[in-house]
Protein backbone atom coordinates (compact mmCIF):
# COMPACT_ATOMS: atom_id res chain seq x y z
CA UNK A 1 0.00 0.00 0.00
CA UNK A 2 2.83 2.64 1.20
CA UNK A 3 5.68 2.66 -0.94
CA UNK A 4 9.52 3.04 0.49
CA UNK A 5 12.26 3.73 -1.43
CA UNK A 6 12.87 -0.04 -1.95
CA UNK A 7 9.27 -1.99 -2.63
CA UNK A 8 5.90 -1.46 -2.26
CA UNK A 9 4.55 -3.47 0.61
CA UNK A 10 1.30 -5.21 0.36
CA UNK A 11 -1.86 -4.08 2.92
CA UNK A 12 -1.62 -7.85 4.36
CA UNK A 13 1.93 -7.09 5.13
CA UNK A 14 1.01 -3.16 6.69
CA UNK A 15 -1.51 -5.07 8.90
CA UNK A 16 0.63 -8.12 10.05
CA UNK A 17 -0.23 -11.22 8.25
CA UNK A 18 -2.06 -14.36 8.26
CA UNK A 19 -2.51 -13.59 12.44
CA UNK A 20 -3.82 -10.27 11.56
CA UNK A 21 -6.50 -11.34 9.23
CA UNK A 22 -7.60 -14.53 11.03
CA UNK A 23 -8.22 -11.91 13.85
CA UNK A 24 -10.03 -9.81 11.50
CA UNK A 25 -12.49 -12.78 10.30
CA UNK A 26 -12.64 -13.84 14.05
CA UNK A 27 -14.08 -10.50 14.75
CA UNK A 28 -16.53 -10.16 12.03
CA UNK A 29 -18.13 -13.21 12.33
CA UNK A 30 -18.36 -12.54 16.02
CA UNK A 31 -20.38 -8.96 15.50
CA UNK A 32 -22.37 -10.89 12.75
CA UNK A 33 -23.45 -13.49 15.74
CA UNK A 34 -24.07 -10.66 17.97
CA UNK A 35 -25.49 -7.55 16.11
CA UNK A 36 -28.78 -7.01 16.06
CA UNK A 37 -28.72 -5.80 12.24
CA UNK A 38 -26.89 -8.72 11.26
CA UNK A 39 -28.99 -11.37 12.51
CA UNK A 40 -30.77 -11.89 8.89
CA UNK A 41 -27.34 -12.02 7.38
CA UNK A 42 -26.53 -14.49 10.49
CA UNK A 43 -29.23 -16.78 9.50
CA UNK A 44 -28.59 -16.95 5.82
CA UNK A 45 -24.90 -18.33 6.73
CA UNK A 46 -24.20 -21.70 8.02
CA UNK A 47 -24.93 -22.67 11.92
CA UNK A 48 -21.04 -23.79 12.33
CA UNK A 49 -18.89 -21.29 11.15
CA UNK A 50 -15.34 -22.98 10.96
CA UNK A 51 -14.90 -23.47 7.45
CA UNK A 52 -16.91 -20.40 6.38
CA UNK A 53 -14.00 -18.65 8.42
CA UNK A 54 -11.20 -20.51 7.40
CA UNK A 55 -12.34 -19.75 3.61
CA UNK A 56 -12.90 -16.09 4.01
CA UNK A 57 -9.45 -15.47 5.91
CA UNK A 58 -7.63 -17.42 3.03
CA UNK A 59 -10.08 -14.99 0.63
CA UNK A 60 -9.31 -12.00 2.54
CA UNK A 61 -5.05 -13.11 2.91
CA UNK A 62 -5.39 -13.22 -1.33
CA UNK A 63 -7.10 -10.27 -1.95
CA UNK A 64 -4.78 -7.91 0.60
CA UNK A 65 -1.57 -9.59 -1.68
CA UNK A 66 -0.87 -11.95 0.42
CA UNK A 67 -0.78 -15.67 -0.39
CA UNK A 68 -3.13 -17.32 -3.01
CA UNK A 69 -3.88 -20.22 -1.41
CA UNK A 70 -7.93 -19.35 -2.06
CA UNK A 71 -7.52 -20.11 -5.57
CA UNK A 72 -4.88 -22.40 -5.30
CA UNK A 73 -8.02 -24.57 -3.49
CA UNK A 74 -10.82 -23.07 -4.81
CA UNK A 75 -10.10 -21.44 -8.14
CA UNK A 76 -11.14 -17.94 -9.80
CA UNK A 77 -12.71 -16.18 -6.64
CA UNK A 78 -15.88 -15.08 -8.96
CA UNK A 79 -17.55 -14.08 -5.92
CA UNK A 80 -20.71 -12.38 -7.43
CA UNK A 81 -21.38 -15.85 -8.99
CA UNK A 82 -20.76 -18.00 -5.62
CA UNK A 83 -23.05 -15.15 -4.63
CA UNK A 84 -26.34 -15.63 -6.91
CA UNK A 85 -27.50 -18.35 -4.31
CA UNK A 86 -28.04 -16.05 -1.66
CA UNK A 87 -30.60 -12.69 -1.63
CA UNK A 88 -28.21 -9.79 -1.65
CA UNK A 89 -29.90 -6.55 -1.95
CA UNK A 90 -29.01 -3.37 0.08
CA UNK A 91 -29.82 -3.98 3.57
CA UNK A 92 -27.56 -7.19 3.50
CA UNK A 93 -24.79 -5.23 1.83
CA UNK A 94 -24.84 -3.10 4.77
CA UNK A 95 -24.87 -5.56 7.58
CA UNK A 96 -21.96 -7.14 6.26
CA UNK A 97 -19.97 -4.00 5.76
CA UNK A 98 -21.37 -3.01 9.86
CA UNK A 99 -20.46 -6.07 10.60
CA UNK A 100 -16.55 -5.34 8.89
CA UNK A 101 -16.43 -1.84 10.10
CA UNK A 102 -16.43 -3.25 13.41
CA UNK A 103 -14.25 -5.74 13.22
CA UNK A 104 -11.96 -3.20 11.66
CA UNK A 105 -11.98 -0.73 14.38
CA UNK A 106 -11.61 -3.83 16.83
CA UNK A 107 -8.63 -5.17 15.64
CA UNK A 108 -6.99 -3.30 13.16
CA UNK A 109 -5.15 -0.13 15.06
CA UNK A 110 -3.61 1.78 12.71
CA UNK A 111 -6.53 3.89 10.61
CA UNK A 112 -4.60 3.87 7.46
CA UNK A 113 -5.18 -0.21 7.37
CA UNK A 114 -8.87 0.02 8.49
CA UNK A 115 -8.97 2.76 5.74
CA UNK A 116 -7.63 1.06 2.97
CA UNK A 117 -9.92 -2.51 3.63
CA UNK A 118 -12.94 -0.91 4.42
CA UNK A 119 -12.95 2.13 1.28
CA UNK A 120 -12.11 -1.17 -0.99
CA UNK A 121 -14.61 -3.49 0.12
CA UNK A 122 -17.73 -1.06 -0.07
CA UNK A 123 -17.69 -1.01 -3.53
CA UNK A 124 -17.25 -4.60 -3.62
CA UNK A 125 -20.21 -5.48 -1.26
CA UNK A 126 -22.32 -3.31 -3.11
CA UNK A 127 -21.12 -5.30 -6.78
CA UNK A 128 -22.15 -8.36 -5.03
CA UNK A 129 -25.64 -7.00 -4.87
CA UNK A 130 -28.21 -9.19 -6.99
CA UNK A 131 -31.53 -7.32 -5.73
CA UNK A 132 -32.86 -4.16 -6.66
CA UNK A 133 -32.38 -0.94 -4.60
CA UNK A 134 -35.44 -0.80 -2.72
C1 LIG B 1 -17.14 -7.49 -0.03
C2 LIG B 1 -18.13 -8.25 0.41
C3 LIG B 1 -18.04 -9.75 0.54
C4 LIG B 1 -16.96 -10.60 0.48
C5 LIG B 1 -15.51 -10.25 0.24
C6 LIG B 1 -17.47 -11.94 0.68
C7 LIG B 1 -16.70 -13.09 0.68
C8 LIG B 1 -17.16 -14.36 0.80
C9 LIG B 1 -16.37 -15.56 0.59
C10 LIG B 1 -14.90 -15.58 0.22
C11 LIG B 1 -17.17 -16.61 0.80
C12 LIG B 1 -16.77 -18.08 0.65
C13 LIG B 1 -16.90 -18.40 -0.84
C14 LIG B 1 -16.35 -19.74 -1.21
O1 LIG B 1 -16.97 -20.75 -0.85
O2 LIG B 1 -15.30 -19.78 -1.86
C15 LIG B 1 -18.49 -16.09 1.13
C16 LIG B 1 -19.58 -16.87 1.44
C17 LIG B 1 -20.80 -16.36 1.77
N1 LIG B 1 -21.19 -15.04 1.72
FE1 LIG B 1 -20.01 -13.49 1.28
N2 LIG B 1 -18.81 -11.88 0.88
C18 LIG B 1 -19.20 -10.58 0.80
C19 LIG B 1 -20.48 -10.08 0.94
C20 LIG B 1 -21.56 -10.82 1.28
C21 LIG B 1 -22.87 -10.29 1.46
C22 LIG B 1 -23.27 -8.81 1.28
C23 LIG B 1 -23.67 -11.33 1.81
C24 LIG B 1 -25.13 -11.18 2.10
C25 LIG B 1 -26.03 -12.03 1.76
C26 LIG B 1 -22.84 -12.53 1.85
C27 LIG B 1 -23.26 -13.81 2.17
C28 LIG B 1 -22.49 -14.95 2.12
C29 LIG B 1 -22.96 -16.26 2.49
C30 LIG B 1 -24.35 -16.59 3.03
C31 LIG B 1 -21.90 -17.15 2.28
C32 LIG B 1 -21.88 -18.67 2.56
C33 LIG B 1 -21.25 -18.89 3.90
C34 LIG B 1 -21.65 -20.17 4.58
O3 LIG B 1 -21.97 -21.16 3.90
O4 LIG B 1 -21.64 -20.20 5.82
N3 LIG B 1 -21.56 -12.19 1.50
N4 LIG B 1 -18.45 -14.73 1.10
Amino acid sequence: MTEDSERKITLYDFIGGMDAVARLVEAFYRQMDTLPEARELRAIHAPDLTETKRVLTLYLAQWMGGPGDYSAERGHPRLRARHMGFQVGEAERDAWLLCMKRALDETIPDPRGRQAILGALAPLADWMRNQPPA
